[in-house]
């Protein structure tokens, strides 16, 4: 088989959340298969290819931005792939249904109730079909959320610390991800969780690290109404990376089977 859209080997997020999904996902040619919150399009041309030309990936993302880059790479190859604009968790009753969907990196954007929107999700699995999603689970970045709190609750910033503890505690886990799979009905469910260790350098370094800074350093800039302030104190937290180093990710993977 052909492996020219084999997962990019440079990506240090995308790539390793993407091996766990391929490590659950049963895929073989001719499936039809949905890709959501499909972004630059990990995995989606690796389904594609998977699949080949008798089966499909139709892979959606919310933003038009990502869904236009994702075109221009494709340009007129693997034709029987579509990047499309659409919410996942709001996808239109008539769509036709799956073989398998697969999301790379994707539940924890099932806001703001990841119950309802996974349930609006499997309604597009064929019988048989299987579901396979990943998300960074409760636990990721453990070491910074801890550090953070004790030098917020040292500087007496208690409103900023609530802030702080109302995002850590929103985020999916492993088990809640079980639990829903199960009470939805599917069958032979499993969640694996392996930890991804995400390097960094002190100061800039850490505070412009290309995958901390977007998702999730400035979810503490957002606990701080002056932002000022919150530039001040990640500047120390950043000098002084040894407090919370070596940073963990927890690598979570869900899937579970609708009954035939
Ligand atoms: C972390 S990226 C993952 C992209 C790709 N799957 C990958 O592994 O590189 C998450 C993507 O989810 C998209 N997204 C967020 N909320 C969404 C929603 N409600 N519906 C569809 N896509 C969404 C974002 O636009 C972004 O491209």
């Amino acid at each position: 088989m052909n492996n020219r859209w084999s997962l990019p080997k440079n990506d240090p997020w995308s790539t390793p959340f993407a091996e766990s999904l391929l490590h659950h996902l049963e895929i073989q040619k001719g499936d039809h298969v949905l890709d959501i919150a499909s972004g630059g399009g990990i995995p989606a041309f690796h389904l594609a290819e998977q699949v080949g030309p008798e089966g499909s990936v139709l892979a959606v993302d919310v933003h038009q931005s990502q869904v236009l880059r994702s075109r221009s790479v494709q340009g007129t190859q693997l034709p029987w792939l579509r990047f499309e604009v659409g919410d996942m968790r709001f996808l239109p009753d008539d769509l036709q249904k799956f073989d398998r969907i697969t999301g790379n990196l994707s539940f924890m954007f099932f806001r703001p109730n990841r119950f309802e929107a996974l349930q609006n999700l499997v309604r597009f699995l064929k019988p048989g079909g299987q579901v396979v999603l990943t998300f960074p689970s409760m636990g990721t970045f453990d070491s910074l959320w801890n550090h953070v709190d004790k030098e917020m609750a040292a500087r007496s910033f208690e409103n900023e610390r609530r802030a702080l503890d109302e995002y850590i505690n929103e985020r999916p886990s492993a088990s809640d991800a079980e639990k829903w799979l199960n009470e939805l009905g599917l069958e032979k469910v499993k969640v694996s969780e392996h930890p991804l260790e995400i390097p960094t350098g002190a100061g800039r370094e850490f505070l412009e690290h290309p995958l901390l800074r977007g998702g999730f350093l400035d979810d503490i800039y957002e606990c701080f109404q002056d932002q000022d302030l919150a530039s001040e104190f990640m500047n120390d937290i950043a000098d002084n990376i040894g407090n919370f180093t070596p940073l963990f990710a927890v690598r979570c993977a869900m899937c579970g089977w609708k009954p035939a």
